[in-house]
């Protein structure tokens, strides 16, 4: 069979991020332009800001991206791009460079959810076996998602409130760690242990999930503590809510597993980079002989090497767009376009 190569643009936070993917399993280039210290500065991503930057960037990017592949827009079979969810300002950019290669190269345009590219990250390193189920732990998102075959996604629960990853990085506020946060938690984590008293966030029979409880638990034991003029220790309140973190996604995770019969867990988003998760979940899945895939470190965070690989099986599926294209700040997975 013919290859396939896809030009694939992610551009809906911090990072713009091209490049060229092959068949959905082998990425050829990538380049990413970051904003991250940019917006390090403000403690958070300022949405303007990343949109103005995206604009001066990209184009840059994409000469890059060719030089670095060897390859020529010609030779793309399609142009893949984010179109949400996201901030706005960012996925527009992103999207109206496809749109303008689309239209120029009469390339067909295939839109890919974030969320579907950062599950199929996992084909980049293995093929994905089914049915699966997908721990989905991001910055905006956290879902279990259970897919019967390619391209066909059915959440079966999720966050009621804050994304586990935001949740991570409001804990590294207060604990006055730079953006973001996560990263940062996690290597005190592992310095520190798990001496406070922290409740387990929504331990019930659903397979919902809710952060924000532990995020203000987290505060009000600060301020307890700075009120007495007792000092917090950094690292054993980061442990303490990282056990608690992965206790309940775990929890929550293995017994979805049992209950839909499902041998395959596949973990996606940038919480997929925590230390503690890999390591409770590689020692979980061993013990009950599931088999599981977490992408590599460099594809668990926003890039678009996952959204290249996510629009091959869009292709397959025979998803595309046209150039009436528009950015989709809330789109759901669960309702393609
Ligand atoms: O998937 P991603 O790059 O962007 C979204 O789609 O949201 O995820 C970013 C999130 C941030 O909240 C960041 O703090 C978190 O992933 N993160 C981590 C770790 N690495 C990144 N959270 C916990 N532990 C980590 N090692
Ligand atoms: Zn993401």
């Amino acid at each position: 069979m013919k290859d396939f190569y896809v030009l694939a643009i992610e551009s809906s936070c911090d990072e713009t991020s091209m490049s060229i993917v092959q068949n959905g399993h082998t990425g050829i280039a990538t380049v990413t332009f970051t904003q991250m210290d940019t917006h390090a500065h403000y403690g958070g991503v300022v949405p303007e800001i990343a949109s103005r930057m995206y604009v001066e960037s990209i184009i840059l990017l994409l000469d890059e991206l060719l030089k670095k592949a060897k390859k020529n827009i010609e030779d793309m079979d399609a142009i893949a791009v984010t179109y949400g969810p996201g901030l706005v300002g960012s996925l527009l950019v992103g999207i109206e460079c496809a749109k303008t290669l689309s239209y120029m190269y009469q390339k067909p345009l295939i839109p890919v959810h974030h969320i579907a590219g950062h599950i199929y990250a996992n084909n980049l390193k293995e093929k994905m076996e089914f049915p699966l189920l997908a721990l989905v732990v991001s910055g905006g998102h956290t879902d279990l998602i259970l897919m019967e075959d390619h391209y066909s996604f059915k959440r079966i629960g999720g966050t009621l409130d804050d994304a586990v990853g935001e949740s991570y990085d409001k804990v590294a506020r207060v604990l006055d760690l730079p953006y973001p946060g996560g990263p940062k938690v996690d290597m005190l984590a592992h310095q520190g242990m798990d001496t406070y008293d922290l409740p387990l966030p929504l331990d019930d029979q659903s397979y919902n999930f809710s952060f924000s409880g532990m995020k203000s638990a987290v505060i009000n034991l600060n301020h307890k503590y700075a009120q007495k003029d007792i000092p917090i220790c950094k690292e054993n309140l980061a442990c303490s809510f990282q056990n608690r973190v992965v206790q309940i996604l775990t929890k929550k995770t293995m017994r979805a597993l049992e209950e839909f019969h499902v041998k395959n867990l596949i973990v996606a988003g940038g919480v997929a980079a925590n230390k503690g998760l890999r390591e409770k979940l590689t020692e979980l899945c061993q013990e009950k002989n599931i088999h599981l895939s977490i992408p590599d470190l460099k594809y668990c965070t926003d890039n678009a090497t996952m959204i290249g690989a996510a629009a091959y099986y869009a292709h397959l599926k025979g998803i595309t767009a046209d150039l009436s294209l528009n950015a989709k700040p809330n789109a759901k997975l669960y309702d393609e376009i």
